[in-house]
């Protein structure tokens, strides 16, 4: 059991923190008394989170909003971050957007955008973050993957192949940082009930806008969270949630009998999808 005084006094940067797992983990952190840096694009859900998190016990938090997106803002929020509450411990490496198009389907701009979100600005975030962690010997990254970056998802191409990609680097990094006193954690949520099926692009770039009937039975954000935290201060370095039997089979099939795993996905993916749509109707 990991002792959630262990936040106290600590710094923690946690991107996608105006909804859904992101805004669980604030919670949670603010419960272990934590110093909190919120970001998103949402000023005002993150105004809506910090208010939340204060009753919840964190001693400090700052807004920091930014686009993932743009390389500029990104830099200067990174310049600026630990500025705001001292050095940065802990950064949850959050915030991302799905998809909901086939690879054909979906625009060679929005496929370009995915990528980018959800991976070469994470990267980038990592890049600016670690020097100062290498300097102190001691600190934490922790990348929300995905299962999708465990087994490739039907009607996610760029998100799957970003999540693989956040995957791979994040285990170079725990290789080549070996004795380095800096923690590397990667984190692979299955279902998790949040606005991410809504949120997804579709081809055209516009969000889909659509419950995915696996999303909504999916696990609860705050036990989730809990995970993620536990993992922030534990020794661990792979962890996966929100993991039921049939995501643990899936992933298992994905590496041992990948045909028989790519048919099963694509014939739920197609039930998923006309659900979806009748939905949408
Ligand atoms: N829910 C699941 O089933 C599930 C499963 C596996 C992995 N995940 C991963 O968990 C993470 C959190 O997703 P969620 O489920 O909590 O979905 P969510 O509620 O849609 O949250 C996504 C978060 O990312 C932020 N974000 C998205 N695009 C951004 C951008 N361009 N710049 C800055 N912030 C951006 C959003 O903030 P703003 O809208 O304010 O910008 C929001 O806070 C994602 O990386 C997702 O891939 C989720």
């Amino acid at each position: 059991m990991i002792a959630m005084t262990r936040l106290v006094g600590k710094v923690v940067w946690i991107t996608g923190a105006s909804s859904g797992i992101g805004e669980a983990v604030a919670l949670e952190a603010a419960r272990g008394g934590a110093a909190l840096i919120l970001s998103g694009r949402r000023r005002d859900a993150l105004e809506r989170v910090a208010a939340a998190c204060v009753a919840a016990g964190s001693a400090r938090t700052a807004l920091l909003p930014f686009d993932l997106a743009d390389a500029q803002a990104r830099a200067a929020a990174c310049d600026l971050a630990p500025s705001l509450l001292g050095p940065i411990d802990i950064v949850v490496l959050n915030a991302g957007v799905s998809q909901r198009a086939t690879f054909l389907d979906t625009a060679p701009e929005v496929f370009d955008r995915v990528m980018h979100v959800d991976f070469t600005a994470q990267a980038d975030i990592v890049r600016r973050c670690l020097p100062a962690m290498v300097a102190r010997r001691s600190g934490c990254l922790l990348a929300i993957a995905s299962v999708a970056g465990l087994a490739g998802a039907p009607r996610r191409p760029a998100y799957s192949a970003a999540k693989h990609a956040l995957a791979g680097l994040f285990q170079n990094l725990r290789a080549d940082l070996v004795g380095s006193g800096v923690r590397i954690v990667t984190v692979y949520p299955g279902f998790v009930r949040t606005a991410v099926d809504r949120n997804a692009l579709a081809g055209d770039g516009t969000p889909a806008g659509v419950e995915d009937p696996d999303v909504a039975g999916g696990f609860d954000p705050a036990p989730v969270a809990r995970r993620i935290v536990r993992a922030a201060l534990s020794g661990a370095v792979e962890v996966r949630v929100a993991f039921d039997v049939r995501m643990r089979l899936g992933v298992f099939l994905s590496r041992h009998a990948p045909a028989l795993w790519a048919s099963l996905a694509h014939r739920h993916a197609e039930a998923a999808w006309l659900a979806e749509r009748a939905g949408r109707r």
